[in-house]
């Protein structure tokens, strides 16, 4: 099977108004916002949200930030546990380089208001969670952690007077340049006056932060954003995606009922880390036995765990049982999620919690050096939607808003040796292209069946013949919709051809018909392209093996 086709770029109406910056920022959770502050001592900034500011994934973040900020840990220790997790295909310099500067960047959030949790004695209180063998996450308002994180950055960006500041405007498509370079983006805002409608920004550099990919399937942590728009406008300007078949399912979402849709509420690890544990139907552990750390191993292991447990008993749903915790600890500890469960009528001080796996986040994505720049020059990557190197074939918890951070702060400092000069754009000639936006409960359907938690040749395949009749399905009038559905079908046909070639289970990539590890052949990561075919695009996959040169992320 091929992966289907794909628009080659958005059907959009031409710009009507036009505005240059220096540095467009795409995105507005950690990762977005951290590269903004930094960003504004280099040059004029523009930050392009898609909702208001704080809509995307970091307000969600329960369980914390992870960094050695013990004195009884070690970014030794911190490597060795994100390598582990990460099943053999994380990139070491770029894990040294999130574990040696977390710390700092860490403090210097807290500097920058973040108020975390702490203990009587005035120390960060840390806590633990799936694949770490410390205390190292460090929270907020209990589980409140991106949401206080958020607020922090959301404060500071509205005290930068200099930083502009558009919400409500999704990214169409990047502006190329004839050496292959950006030259900035074409959007759509939905604004009033001057700035309203399709327009396009002239800048010398684009730094995507537009986070992840959690809407591709039925039930997901992220928020309705999370469409895959810098994978898919990325792809569709040539830029190189990575790693796109390791999408972490978390183990531990709340479980609302078969027909549950969109985003659901999650129940932290750091449950687990602060003494919960899983039981089956029958009340019984079943992570005992399974790896070292039971309930907190890798969250791969754990959601594999939980869905062999689901298949073997017929439920499609296990427990978590943290009804030791009593009252004080869940209110002080875990507001958050107490209060999701009883507003779903479930009272965890009481009652066992019923959860389920859901995609949650993105391993893979838009592939960056170690300082952030992609493929593509002019064009940079951080957070979610990039592809680091940081967390290989299973992200370790808590990693993801440290690498936010880090990787914005290194793209400011390799900024900071000089900004680009700008490009001028080239005329688009690529075809433009538009799925129905009416596909997308089926795109969602078809890709947690065919290429969700357990994955098979043949369920790849039947996704991937569904997607294609989708994809030719007659689209409507350009909008959001429809740019969002064509996005996801974007992403989704990429995944697929990723998944297809993939043929062993490796951290959250579980293949039924190719079920051990195969270090001999699959030791390294599949690139992704969207090279033209005709009037449309079709992905491409290349292995990059992970001793190559090629691999070397800042070679
Ligand atoms: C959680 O709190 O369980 C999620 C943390 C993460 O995904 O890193």
């Amino acid at each position: 099977m091929t992966a289907p086709a794909v628009p080659q770029r958005l059907s959009a109406p031409e710009p009507g108004w036009t505005d240059t910056v220096d540095v467009v920022v795409i995105g507005s959770g950690i990762a977005g916002l951290t590269a903004a502050l930094k960003a504004r001592e280099l040059g004029t900034v523009l930050v392009v949200t898609k909702d208001v500011v704080a809509s995307g994934s970091t307000q969600w973040a329960q369980g914390g930030i992870a960094a050695a900020l013990s004195p009884e840990d070690s970014p030794e220790d911190h490597l060795h546990d994100t390598l582990v997790a990460g099943a053999g295909l994380c990139d070491p310099d770029a894990v040294r380089a999130l574990v040696t500067e977390g710390p700092d960047a860490v403090r210097d959030l807290i500097e920058l208001g973040a108020r975390f949790d702490t203990l009587a004695d005035g120390d960060l209180s840390l806590t633990r969670e799936g694949g770490h063998h410390r205390n190292r996450i460090a929270h907020a308002g209990g589980d409140a952690t991106g949401a206080e994180i958020e607020r922090a950055l959301v404060a500071a960006v509205k005290r930068a007077d200099d930083i502009r500041l558009i919400e409500h405007a999704l990214v169409i498509d990047l502006l190329t340049a004839a050496d292959g370079g950006v030259a900035g983006v074409t959007l759509h805002v939905m604004g009033e006056g001057q700035l309203d409608g399709v327009g396009a920004i002239r800048s010398r550099v684009v730094i995507l932060a537009s986070g992840g990919i959690g809407q591709l399937y039925a039930a997901t942590t992220n928020p309705s954003v999370s469409t895959g728009d810098g994978m898919a406008l990325a792809l569709r300007a040539g830029a190189k995606v990575r790693d796109l078949e390791f999408v972490q399912f978390h183990p531990t979402v709340l479980w609302l009922g078969k027909s549950a849709k969109g985003q659901q509420p999650l129940v932290s690890e750091a449950v687990r880390g602060e003494g919960a544990f899983l039981v089956d139907h029958e009340g019984k552990r079943f992570m005992q036995g399974q790896h070292e750390l039971a309930d907190l191993a890798p969250r791969d292991i754990v959601a594999k765990a939980i869905m062999r447990q689901m298949l073997a008993t017929g439920k499609d749903h296990v427990y978590v049982d943290a009804r030791h915790f009593g009252d004080e600890k869940w209110r002080v500890r875990f507001p958050t999620i107490l209060a999701s469960c009883r507003s779903h009528g479930i009272d965890p001080v009481r009652e066992l919690i019923p959860v389920a796996p859901a995609c949650h986040y993105s391993s893979g994505g838009v592939w960056t050096d170690l300082d952030g720049q992609t493929s593509m020059p002019g064009l940079y990557a951080c957070g979610e939607v990039a592809c680091t190197g940081v967390h290989g074939a299973n992200r370790l918890a808590s990693n993801s808003l440290l690498e936010g951070l880090v990787f914005a702060r290194r793209i400011a400092a390799h900024l900071a040796d000089g900004l680009p000069p700008l490009r001028q754009p080239v005329a688009d000639v690529r075809v433009p292209g538009l799925v129905d936006a009416d596909v997308v409960d089926e795109v969602q359907r078809v890709m947690t069946v065919g290429a969700g938690v357990i994955r098979s040749a043949r369920g790849l395949s039947e996704a991937g013949a569904t997607l294609a009749k989708l994809i030719e399905q007659p689209a409507g009038e350009p909008g959001t919709p429809g740019w969002e559905a064509t996005n996801l079908v974007t992403v989704a046909s990429a995944l697929i051809a990723a998944a297809t070639v993939r043929e062993e289970s490796r951290g959250s990539h579980w293949r039924e018909d190719h079920p051990d590890r195969d270090d001999r052949n699959w030791s390294g990561s599949l690139d992704l392209t969207l090279p033209s075919e005709g009037e449309t695009a079709r992905p491409r996959t290349t292995f990059v093996p992970h001793d190559s040169k090629e691999n070397a992320h800042h070679g």
